[in-house]
């Protein structure tokens, strides 16, 4: 079904469209997850039930459609780095006909931002008929993944009415952060223990709020490289690949523009042969340890005349880079790198003529399968 805008118009205030009302709400919500989970002396408001139940489990399978799958990407470098726990990210519509061999403690997260997907739902279905634990993650209290889940944890976004997710997405990460961090302590894990993630979530959301200030930069690239484009590339490897993918779908949605995600070196295997004259490309560019391998594919595509831009880090930023991000711990960037990219989808949606909040053939809520 559709959410009806119009009805809801007054509270987009001088927005003219809720998408962009929504990626400024981010350094917000960042806040406010803040005060909702964390207590004075630092300890996590997390149901003891629920930390005991992800304890006995020995792997985890994140189960979401879209925007939501993109962020269980990251969710799953969260839980694998940071926690040592096996973790499985699947896309619930393939889940639901061709399910993964299980592990004898599985325990299912569904990230959802609406609670409503039916091809998740389908999954979470299957996954109670078989006595298996679960959590749901969404922003919608009372909502059907909500009610029949064994536990929820809400993301505190505020209502997102845009079809494109955006502050959904990056409030997802933070929530499966915070969960990540209070698995960790409950195992002893001493990194954990050590990784002052309360004091990082305020630090991103100054970040953010820095990069949602400077939106002029974003608006001047998507004019000169996307305005009349056919076709983008997203390049990334590690944590960036997982945010060139969520990037690329923000693109194609709301500026109907073809646009994919790649890991960085998969490119040359075959893909680089849709690099011509003008053709964009940017690269998310946060790691060090990969810094080098993805700017010589930069150099590849700008050898065949690609239009480049570059998001990165500023450990690793170069001159002339687009974009250069503020500093937060690696594992939280792409609650940052994900800001530039949002609003590139924005203005090139704008720029094209396009009604972004309301992009064809698309519903804010998939309720059939
Ligand atoms: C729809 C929306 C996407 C969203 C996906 C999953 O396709 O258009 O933006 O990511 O559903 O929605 P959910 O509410 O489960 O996160």
């Amino acid at each position: 079904f559709h959410v009806d805008t119009d009805a809801s118009a007054a509270q987009k205030g001088a927005y003219p469209y809720y998408m962009l009302k929504e990626i400024d709400e981010q350094p917000g919500v960042m806040r406010t997850l803040v005060q909702e989970y964390f207590n004075e002396d630092g300890s996590i408001k997390i149901d003891a039930d629920l930390l005991n139940a992800l304890s006995q489990a020995d792997r985890l399978y994140v189960v979401a459609a879209g925007t939501s799958y993109h962020a269980g990407l990251v969710g799953k470098e969260l839980f694998e780095k940071l926690a040592k726990i096996p973790t499985e990210v699947h896309v619930a519509s393939e889940f639901a006909y061709n399910p993964p061999l299980l592990s004898e403690k599985p325990f299912f997260i569904f990230l959802t931002q609406s609670g409503e997907t039916a091809d998740s739902r389908q999954v979470l279905t299957q996954v109670n008929a078989q006595g298996y634990p679960s959590l749901t993650i969404t922003n919608v209290k009372a909502s059907t993944l909500d009610r029949e889940a064994t536990y929820t944890l809400l993301l505190h976004a505020g209502p997102e009415i845009a079809v494109a997710s955006t502050k959904a997405y990056t409030a997802q990460i933070a929530v499966l952060a915070i969960l990540v961090k209070a698995y960790g302590e409950a195992k002893g894990l001493q990194a954990v223990k050590e990784f002052d993630l309360a004091a990082e979530l305020t630090k991103v959301a100054n970040g953010m709020q820095e990069l949602v200030d400077e939106k002029g930069t974003v608006e001047k690239v998507a004019k000169e490289m996307l305005e009349t484009t056919r076709n983008a590339f997203y390049l990334g490897r590690g944590i960036d690949y997982a945010v060139a993918q969520e990037a690329a779908l923000k693109l194609k949605e709301v500026s109907y523009i073809q646009t994919e995600g790649f890991a960085s070196g998969e490119l040359k295997h075959g893909t680089i042969a849709l690099i011509e004259e003008g053709t964009p490309v940017i690269a998310v560019i946060t790691n060090p340890k990969t810094a080098t391998h993805t700017r010589s594919n930069t150099q590849e595509v700008l050898a065949r005349g690609a239009n480049v831009m570059i998001i990165s880090s500023r450990g690793v930023a170069q001159e002339g880079d687009q974009v250069v991000l503020p500093d937060v711990n690696p594992l939280l960037s792409p609650l940052l790198s994900i800001v530039p990219t949002q609003l590139l989808a924005y203005y090139a949606s704008l720029q094209r003529g396009y009604d972004v909040d309301k992009p064809r053939n698309l519903a804010k809520s998939v309720t059939v399968e």
